[in-house]
């Protein structure tokens, strides 16, 4: 069938994290000849338009999930959520899927249905009605096969390291893991089963695909053992990344922007330290207290993203997080604090010279892309997976020790800061290594490279 004959129909969860690689997924399509229709709640589709950064060339269908100003999680209920998205995101893909079959002239027919985790709905609508789908994983795909065996005979073993913290766990294609290496939803004592049981429903839902499609956002060099087929090719993956946005698809860009790039241009070569913890995660204040310590000691200019949500939450740690940090004066003498920033400007940036990040998938991959070294801050999710793999593994930086609290302590991140940005030689191979892996991502999504032939394939293939 030849390219120009496909027309994808993405479907995301309304979440930054989810929705950026989705879109850049698609734009990666479209250059390849594919067209692209990609179903989106109100809420985020206006928090494109606000920003103006509706990305061209997207045929967009805009439906409302119920939340049209947005899903709090201190405030709304996330079941009432995930049904009204799935009832109201159901009907949606059914109508376009119709709207474009062949029965309706000058329509081109929708030949895969693409969808991120969290939606098995989605495939169910596309079997349906005799389409195919494919999951978008968007973590690493060390984390999916880590989910694959926990639901396919090693939930126990894997339950029993998680609470033994001294264990390891050896499982195929991965690096020998600890329970602070493990994904937090596999922890017995988790308290968001909901989210084990709706990957169980995505995974199984995927396995009973006559041939499941998964496409991930990593490529073939660096996770070449976690990309191996799973059980004789029970759970297959196409690398297809890293799906890592370019300027003008990263939305909510502040207009302080201008301003962030005039003052990190005032500073030298590598001599900044930029700390952000994604879009969802709220720090207690005296988790930031301790942050701002060791920014403090470490007397290194420094950006830090604080989101406004910070203040948001409810109850007493609303009220804390309302309160001022200790040492703003001395902070603002130092550095810049603002409530969010074009993270990919920041990290391309000459200045920079290290990333305290909380290791989410697209933060992780954006510091390689960048070839930026890290300070890895995990807390919950795959994050402490992707601490593990920068740290150990692909070796662009260090990891935090919490103490016996699980906080990290001021002086902690102040010695971390200071063993990456080091002139010595342990320093010197974190920043070679970031340079490496920079080249490396560079070169997958180059016309030749591995994940654009890799999509090229599977185009020719359905
Ligand atoms: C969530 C989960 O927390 C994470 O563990 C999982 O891997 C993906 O989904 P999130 O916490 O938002 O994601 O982190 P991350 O995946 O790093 O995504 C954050 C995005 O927001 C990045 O693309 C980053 O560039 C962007 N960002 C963040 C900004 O553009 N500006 C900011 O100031 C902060």
């Amino acid at each position: 069938m030849a390219q120009t004959q496909h027309h994808f129909l993405l479907v995301t969860y309304p979440v930054q994290g989810h929705i950026n690689p989705a879109l850049e997924f698609s734009k990666r399509l479209i250059i390849l000849g594919v067209k692209v229709t990609f179903t989106i709640p109100v809420s985020a589709y206006r928090k494109m338009i606000k920003a103006g950064r509706v990305p061209e060339g997207f045929n967009f269908v805009v439906f409302s999930d119920g939340f049209d100003d947005g899903f709090n999680s201190n405030t709304n209920d996330h079941m009432l959520f995930m049904t009204q998205m799935k009832r109201r995101g159901s009907e949606t893909l059914k109508e376009t899927i119709l709207s474009n079959s062949a029965q309706n002239n000058g329509s081109t027919p929708i030949t895969c249905l693409v969808y991120t985790p969290l939606l098995p709905w989605a495939a169910e609508v596309a079997r349906g009605l005799n389409v195919p789908s494919a999951l978008l994983w968007i973590q690493p795909a060390s984390i999916l096969r880590v989910y694959y065996y926990y639901f396919n005979g090693y939930d126990k073993l894997i339950r029993d390291c998680c609470n033994e913290p001294s264990w390891s766990i050896e499982l195929p294609g991965l690096p020998s893991l600890k329970s602070r290496d493990l994904p937090s939803f596999c922890f017995p004592s988790n308290p968001y089963g909901f989210i084990l049981d709706a990957v169980k429903e995505q995974l199984d839902m995927v396995a009973s695909e006559e041939k499941p499609i998964i496409f991930v956002n990593s490529f073939d060099a660096l996770e070449e053992e976690a990309l191996k087929e799973i059980d004789d090719g029970k759970l297959s993956m196409i690398a297809i990344g890293p799906l890592v946005p370019r300027g003008d698809l990263v939305f909510e860009k502040s207009k302080d922007d201008d301003d962030i790039m005039e003052w990190m241009t005032t500073k030298p070569k590598g001599s900044i330290v930029y700390v952000a913890f994604g879009s969802l995660l709220v720090l207690t204040k005296k988790q930031k207290d301790a942050i701002a310590q060791g920014l403090l000691g470490s007397e290194r200019p420094f950006l830090w993203v604080i989101r406004d949500e910070d203040a948001n939450l409810k109850g007493e740690e609303g009220e804390e997080n309302k309160e001022k940090l200790s040492c703003m004066e001395e902070l603002e003498k130092l550095g810049l604090i603002v409530p969010w920033c074009s993270q990919l400007e920041v990290l391309s940036h000459p200045s920079l010279g290290c990333f305290v990040t909380h290791c989410g998938w697209n933060s992780t991959l954006e510091s390689i892309v960048c070839g930026v070294p890290v300070v890895a801050f995990p807390h919950w999710n795959d994050q402490p997976m992707n601490a593990k793999l920068l740290a150990d593994v692909w070796e662009t930086g260090v990891r935090v020790a919490p103490n016996e609290d699980g906080a990290v302590e001021g002086e902690e991140i102040r010695k971390c800061i200071e063993m990456v940005m080091a002139d010595d030689e342990k320093g010197i191979a974190m920043r070679n290594n970031a340079n490496k892996w920079k080249d490396l991502a560079s070169a997958a999504v180059k016309e030749t490279g591995s994940s654009n032939t890799n999509l090229k394939s599977f185009l020719e293939l359905i």
